[in-house]
């Protein structure tokens, strides 16, 4: 089959892009740890308080350096505001909202997820360097959004 020039110039930049486009996704997949949102489960909204694991809201060693963060945001704060772990431990982040959209980023890791009530949202990092991360809500959920913000301190 007899192929114009211009057209297989086409097709190979096409495959090309495609290429690089899927060698950006990978490496920020695999290499950069970034995650994507999955279905990790389902909380009652209305009863968010007395379903675990939110009923106990804080920080729970799970393993050597390994903790699991359980945080409830409702508007305008998150509880617990603040989380202490050491230096190179690997935090799981279980949240939910009791109200309405929230959103959780810490600031200089790549922990950035909606929290969304009825749903669970889980996320992990390790944080290997010490020192002051800030967490704030990125989802505009009221008056207060610009005050719903907390730190985890890395020792
Ligand atoms: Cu919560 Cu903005």
């Amino acid at each position: 089959m007899r192929v114009d020039p211009y057209e297989r110039a086409w097709m190979i930049l096409t495959g090309l892009i495609l290429a690089v486009l899927l060698a950006a996704l990978g490496v920020s997949v695999y290499g950069m740890g970034i995650q994507l949102p999955g279905d990790v489960g389902q909380v009652d909204p209305q009863a968010v308080a007395a379903s675990a694991p939110f009923d106990r809201p804080g920080l729970r060693e799970v393993g050597p350096k390994e903790y699991e963060a359980v945080l409830r945001a409702s508007a305008w704060q998150f509880l617990p505001g603040e989380i202490r772990v050491p230096a190179g431990s690997r935090v799981t982040f279980v949240l939910t909202s009791t109200d309405v959209i929230h959103g959780f980023r810490i600031k200089g890791t790549t922990v950035n997820t909606m929290v969304v009530p009825g749903e669970i949202s889980r996320v992990s990092y390790t944080f290997t360097e010490p020192g002051e991360y800030p967490f704030y809500c990125h989802e505009y959920c009221g008056i207060g959004h610009h005050t719903m913000a907390g730190r985890v301190t890395v020792e």
